[in-house]
């Protein structure tokens, strides 16, 4: 980190001395400087940076809160470790905003985020101290995770990674995060075509990795694949579509004894160990029984609806309810082959509003929505109508306690919540909660 004093002048902002105290949901610490709050980013718990502020000194006058990155320690915290990935943070790429935080503090850190969000939101029927993030079992030094990477362009064609919530284009090498199928493509080092905006790179679990090469003005025939790419399957996504040069456009994710078609620019869960984890305390969490109706709600390409059908048998009814046309396409063809199960392409609340108005009681249903959450008339909705069990999987725990908060308000109560880290060296954390009617 650049070391300036603290009245320095600096092209984006005024820098301030700073101790910071606790997390803040966003990754951020909060510090007090006369009397208002400061959110600090690239800082640590208990330790004093010299910070830039980022908002504009004007705006910022009158604002409640000031936002600002570290640039310099002064008195580091016990939770700092040498980054993991210098390129990352302050001044660098987004994507590790903790990579200078000891691994067991994060997950302690996440812990402390997650259970103030709840006692926040006012959830009362799960003891809040019982919300502790853990690893997932077999991943020791957080590294090697990342399954799907963006790459961004600059003008002048160099491949690099966007700086932390900004349109930068940052120099990127080797990206510890990055499974090795992905690291070894070694992306950055090409010259990206004129009028590439961004370059993804899938590392699945079964089959090649893929690239695709995004643009809207680009042209498929013109591109050039370099040979260190021979064993990759390659796309272009334009204006028109998505072109597969090499491949069929899709990539092949194995969950124990079943192979998942994704879209190659379709949602699937980024940790090499999400898919079966979440799938093991989902099917564990639903406690499904022969013949239940089962919903998965924002269901991507079936990897929640295949287990529950099959542990629920061929006289249950499993409906997975998705809203990408081409991702619920790609559900049906990979339930095809389990009686009972279907794929439905739908906005959810709204295909969930209706089944309810047609007298639908499903038995068990398990939700995954975006980062936005399921909101409360989904929550109301499914209190109404669910007659055993929800489990909620949710990316983003202010959301996810929120709407908890709005279950409980209907009777609901949350009888199990267990947390992940399934996102190491970020403040990203993974939670599933089990909700069930109060007795
Ligand atoms: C977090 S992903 C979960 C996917 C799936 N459960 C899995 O683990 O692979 C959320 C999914 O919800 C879909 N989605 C987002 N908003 C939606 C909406 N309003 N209605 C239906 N699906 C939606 C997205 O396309 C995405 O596939």
């Amino acid at each position: 980190m650049e070391a300036l004093p603290p009245d320095s002048p600096a092209p984006s902002g005024r820098m301030l001395t700073l101790t910071c105290q606790r997390p803040a949901a966003g990754g951020t610490f909060v510090a007090r400087h006369e009397g208002r709050v400061v959110f600090v980013r690239g800082a640590a718990p208990d330790e004093t940076v010299i910070a830039r502020l980022l908002d504009d000194p004007e705006e910022a006058k009158n604002a409640r809160f000031w936002r600002a990155e570290a640039v310099e320690v002064l008195e580091p915290s016990p939770d700092r470790v040498p980054t993991v990935w210098p390129e990352a943070g302050t001044e660098g790429v987004g994507g590790a905003d903790w990579a200078h935080i000891a691994l067991p503090a994060q997950r302690r850190i996440g812990s402390e985020v997650l259970q103030e969000l709840l006692t926040r939101a006012k959830v009362r029927s799960f003891p809040v101290e019982d919300a502790q993030v853990e690893p997932a079992s077999d991943d020791e030094d957080g590294l090697a995770w990342r399954t799907r990477v963006r790459y961004a362009v600059d003008p002048s064609r160099r491949v690099g990674m966007r700086g932390w919530r900004s349109h930068d284009v940052r120099p990127v090498g080797h990206d510890p995060i990055a499974v090795r199928e992905i690291s070894q493509l070694d992306i950055p080092s090409w010259a990206a075509p004129e009028g590439t905006e961004a370059i993804d790179a899938i590392g699945p679990s079964d089959g090649p990795p893929a690239i695709v090469i995004v643009g809207r003005d680009l042209d498929q025939a013109s591109i050039e694949i370099p040979a260190r790419w021979d064993g990759a399957d390659v796309s272009v996504q334009n204006a028109s579509g998505l072109h597969p040069l090499r491949g069929d456009g899709l990539v092949r994710e194995r969950v124990g004894d079943r192979v998942f078609e994704v879209s190659q620019t379709g949602f699937w869960q980024s940790h090499r160990l999400a898919p079966q984890l979440l799938t093991d305390v989902v099917d564990a969490d639903l406690d499904v029984h022969d013949g239940d109706v089962v919903w998965d709600l924002y269901g991507g390409v079936g990897l929640f609806a295949a287990r529950a059908a099959q542990a629920a048998g061929p006289g249950s009814e499993v409906v997975s309810v998705e809203g990408s046309a081409r991702a619920s396409a790609l559900a049906a063809t990979n339930l095809a082959d389990l009686p009972g199960a279907r794929a439905e392409h739908a906005e959810c609340v709204a295909w969930v509003r209706e089944a309810v108005a047609a007298g639908a009681r499903p038995d068990r249903v398990v939700l995954d929505p975006p980062r936005a959450g399921a909101g409360q008339e989904l929550m109301r909705l499914l209190a109404s109508a669910v007659t055993s069990r929800i489990v909620y999987v949710s990316c983003e725990p202010s959301t996810l306690a929120r709407d908890l908060a709005a279950i409980e308000e209907k009777g609901w109560r949350v009888t199990d919540l267990r947390a992940f880290d399934l996102y190491p060296h970020t403040h990203h954390i993974e939670s599933v909660a089990i909700l069930e009617p109060a007795p």
